[in-house]
């Protein structure tokens, strides 16, 4: 379906604004299940060669949608993506910004939690970290096999994007981008 051509001068509106303005859902207990089930399958789709351990991810967003996602190592190994970020990526691109819970499977026991840079994404995209939940899942089910947190607990005082738009009193003058050559054609 394609959206009608933006007005001259205004902006297209995003195709997924309504997506985003409808109400957060609390998952119920039959989400959580398919949360964790997914969770556990993505884990299969791991790509860890180097490593060999394993993740997968499964999220669900304000809007009811779930997405999911696994790790996917590199030979440069810096370039690898955990699981949580690749399952909160899908969900961007698939233009929501708001998890309400993602369920996090390893093959450890107690399950691996989210890396500093995951809890940083995951705390970017939930609006109240307070009641954002993050479980953490093993292959086990004994009293070892499942952990869960608030995001809030994870990343107590993290960096968010209101900083940047704080005044900075001190602020040295910041430098300017170093002119470029004209590029050769
Ligand atoms: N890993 C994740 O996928 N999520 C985490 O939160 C921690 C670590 C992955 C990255 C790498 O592929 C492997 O686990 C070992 O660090």
């Amino acid at each position: 379906m394609s959206r009608p051509a933006a007005k001259p001068g205004k902006p297209a509106k995003p195709a997924k604004a309504a997506a985003r303005k409808a109400a957060p859902v609390t998952p119920t207990a039959a989400v959580d299940a398919e949360l964790e089930r997914l969770a556990r399958a993505m884990r299969d789709r791991a790509y860890a060669p180097y490593s060999q351990f394993r993740v997968g991810a499964a999220l669900v967003a304000a809007d009811g949608r779930i997405f999911t996602g696994a790790n996917v190592e590199n030979a440069s190994y810096g370039l690898t993506v955990c699981a949580e970020r690749n399952a909160v990526m899908a969900m961007v691109l698939a233009g929501a910004t708001d998890i309400r819970a993602i369920y996090v499977a390893s093959d450890i026991a107690p399950p691996a939690s989210p890396c500093g840079m995951c809890r940083q994404t995951l705390l970017e995209f939930a609006r109240d970290p307070a009641t954002t939940r993050v479980v953490a899942v093993s292959p086990t089910d004994g009293p070892d096999g499942r952990v869960g947190w608030t995001l809030a607990e994870l990343i107590p005082h993290g960096f968010t994007g209101d900083q940047l738009d704080r005044p900075r009193p001190a602020a040295a003058p910041v430098r300017a981008a170093r002119p470029r050559p004209p590029r050769a054609r």
